[in-house]
C-alpha cells in the first residue's frame, strides 16, 4: 500500500453490490455470489486491519433486502450465521463488534449470538467492524427522532437540546466518526440508504469490479484516490 498514513480514511464505508451479477456471468445461482461476497468481505475486513483502517462499516442486508427471493435471504442469513460463529478472531485483533440496523427482525439465536459480540469487544479499540444488517439510512433517523422525542416528553431533555450532536449520538453509530469514504462497487452510482447521516461529508469512489472481485488491490486504488482528494468541509 502506496498511501502515506496520514491520508488513510479513519472510516470507512463499503456497499457490497454486485454479488448476484458476478454469478449470473458464470451461469451460477445467485446465491453464489453471495458466498464469493462473504469471502470478500473477510479479505478487506482482515486488510484494512492490517494496514491500520479504525472504523469499517459494511452494508450487508438493507430494510429493503427482505423484498427478495426467500432462497436469497435464507443463503445470506447462513453467512451471516457462520461469520458470527467463527467472529472469535475479534479477541486476538482486539476487534469492537457492532451490528447496525433493527435485531428485531432477526431469530433468536442470531439475535443473542450479535449481542454476545457486542458486548464481548465492547472494550476492544484496536479497530471497530460494523455489519449494517436490516439496515436503512432513514429509519436510523427516525428511531434516532422518536428516541430525542421520547427523552422530551420524560423530561430528561429541552427541546432547546435536540442538535445534531444529540442526534448523532442517537444513531446506531453514536459515539463513531462520521464516514469518511463510501466505496460502491459493481458501477451503480448511488447511496442506497447506506449511512445517511453519516455520509454528509463523505468522499464517494465507485468502480466497476463486482463485490466478489472487489481485492486487497482494488480497495489501494480507492485509497490512492482518496488520498488526492481535498477534503473541505464547507470551507474554502
Ligand atoms: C448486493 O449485491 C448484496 C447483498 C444484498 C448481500 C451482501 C451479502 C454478502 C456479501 C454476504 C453476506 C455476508 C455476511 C458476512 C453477512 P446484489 O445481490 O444486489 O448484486 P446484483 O446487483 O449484482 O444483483
Amino acid at each position: 500500500m502506496a498511501v502515506d498514513k496520514e491520508k488513510l480514511p479513519v472510516h470507512i464505508g463499503f456497499i457490497m453490490d454486485g454479488n448476484g451479477r458476478w454469478a449470473l456471468k458464470r451461469g451460477l445461482p445467485r446465491k453464489m455470489g453471495h458466498r464469493e461476497g462473504a469471502k470478500a468481505f473477510r479479505k478487506i475486513a482482515r486488510y484494512c486491519k492490517d494496514i491500520g483502517i479504525k472504523y469499517i462499516t459494511f452494508y450487508a442486508f438493507s430494510t429493503e433486502n427482505w423484498k427478495r427471493p426467500k432462497e436469497e435471504i435464507d443463503e445470506i442469513m447462513r453467512l451471516f450465521g457462520e461469520y458470527l460463529d467463527e467472529a472469535e478472531d475479534f479477541r486476538k485483533d482486539r476487534t469492537r463488534l457492532l451490528f447496525l440496523g433493527d435485531k428485531s427482525a432477526f431469530d433468536e439465536k442470531l439475535r443473542n449470538r450479535m449481542t454476545e459480540l457486542e458486548e464481548a469487544s465492547a472494550e476492544f479499540d484496536q479497530m471497530t467492524l460494523m455489519l449494517a444488517m436490516n439496515y436503512g439510512g432513514r429509519d436510523e433517523i427516525v428511531r434516532a427522532a422518536e428516541r430525542a422525542a421520547e427523552m422530551v416528553l420524560n423530561k430528561e431533555i429541552k427541546l432547546s437540546d435536540i442538535d445534531e450532536k444529540l442526534l448523532g449520538s442517537l444513531m446506531y453509530t453514536g459515539g463513531i466518526p462520521d464516514a469518511d469514504l463510501i466505496i460502491r462497487p459493481s458501477g451503480e452510482k448511488r447511496i442506497s440508504n447506506f449511512l445517511t447521516w453519516q455520509s454528509a461529508y463523505s468522499e464517494l469512489y465507485f468502480t466497476d469490479v463486482l463485490w466478489p472481485d472487489f481485492t486487497s488491490k482494488e480497495l489501494d486504488k480507492a485509497l490512492e484516490d482518496y488520498a488526492s482528494r481535498s477534503r473541505r468541509f464547507g470551507g474554502v
